[in-house]
């Protein structure tokens, strides 16, 4: 049989490979001033993960930690709705993640003028602009950057996965078995991706957890806490006000969540 030659001046890999692995290291040292890496993800849409991201986001501000939030759903970009950030246009670039109220955010919403308006694109475009992200963007010196995920299993979760080096992911169900059947989903791509699952939120929940429980038995992780199913919740981010910054009450379950992030 042929031996290497260990001379060899052929790389390792095959050049396309070699590409895709640079792109991952290049990202990993403009990123190495993050301390932590969370995602906020369910492959079911509706359930909350916006909602989690955001105030979970800011309850960590408010702990004392340096925070940013990326919206990383592209085409359905909600976050900067929540935080009332009409209008507010990212010109500069490389991307500048603009500060909200103490927190840095960055979403296609930023780039568009209308919050009405499509943003038709296939994956390899959704890809792409998840990769300038972090490839073109100056996060700066951050304790947690916190990733709100579009539901489904293919394009962004899937760039996200591949590129970052993630702490680990944050599951979200509701009490319902279809939510906890997608959180699993969610859940056994994490694992297949090598990557940890940090825990299960259930929002919307009515008193014990319930689809957290079947989330957790199926998936062999923690139960990190519930969150009340409130309408104040929708009330309010209507409005662009962050929940957990006027109400007591919705900032006592999200902090607990949250220190249980930080310990
Ligand atoms: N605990 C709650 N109680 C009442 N309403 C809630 C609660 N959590 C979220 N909502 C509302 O439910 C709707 C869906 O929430 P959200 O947008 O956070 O879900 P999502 O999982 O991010 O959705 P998508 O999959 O479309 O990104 C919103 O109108 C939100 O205000
Ligand atoms: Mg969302």
């Amino acid at each position: 049989m042929e031996q290497q030659d260990s001379n060899s001046t052929n790389p390792p890999f095959h050049p396309s490979f070699a590409r895709v692995l640079n792109q991952k290291q290049q990202i990993k040292e403009k990123l190495s001033n993050i301390k932590h890496k969370i995602g906020i993800y369910s492959a079911k849409g509706g359930v909350g993960k916006t909602t989690v991201a955001v105030n979970l986001a800011y309850s960590l501000k408010e702990m004392g930690f340096r925070v940013g939030l990326l919206d990383a759903d592209v085409d359905t970009p909600n976050v900067a709705m929540f935080l009332g950030m009409h209008g507010m246009h990212e010109v500069a670039y490389p991307l500048v993640p603009v500060d909200r109220h103490g927190v840095k955010i960055l979403s296609t919403a930023m780039f568009i003028d209308e919050s009405t308006k499509p943003i038709i694109w296939r994956g390899p475009m959704v890809a792409k602009m998840i990769t300038e992200f972090f490839d073109n963007a100056t996060w700066g010196d951050l304790d947690y950057l916190i990733l709100d995920l579009p539901p489904g299993s293919s394009d962004a979760p899937l760039s996200i996965m591949q590129l970052l080096e993630m702490d680990g992911f944050i599951l979200v169900t509701t009490p319902q078995h279809i939510a906890a059947v997608n959180a699993i989903r969610a859940g056994r791509m994490i694992k297949r991706m090598g990557i940890s699952i940090l825990g299960v939120v259930e929002n919307m929940s009515q008193g014990e957890p319930k689809g957290a429980q079947e989330v957790a038995k199926e998936l062999g992780c923690e139960v990190l806490g519930t969150i009340t199913h409130d309408n104040k919740f929708s009330a309010l981010s209507d409005s662009g006000i962050v929940p957990v910054m006027v109400d007591h009450a919705l900032k006592v379950q999200f902090t607990s969540i949250a220190e249980r992030i930080a310990d």
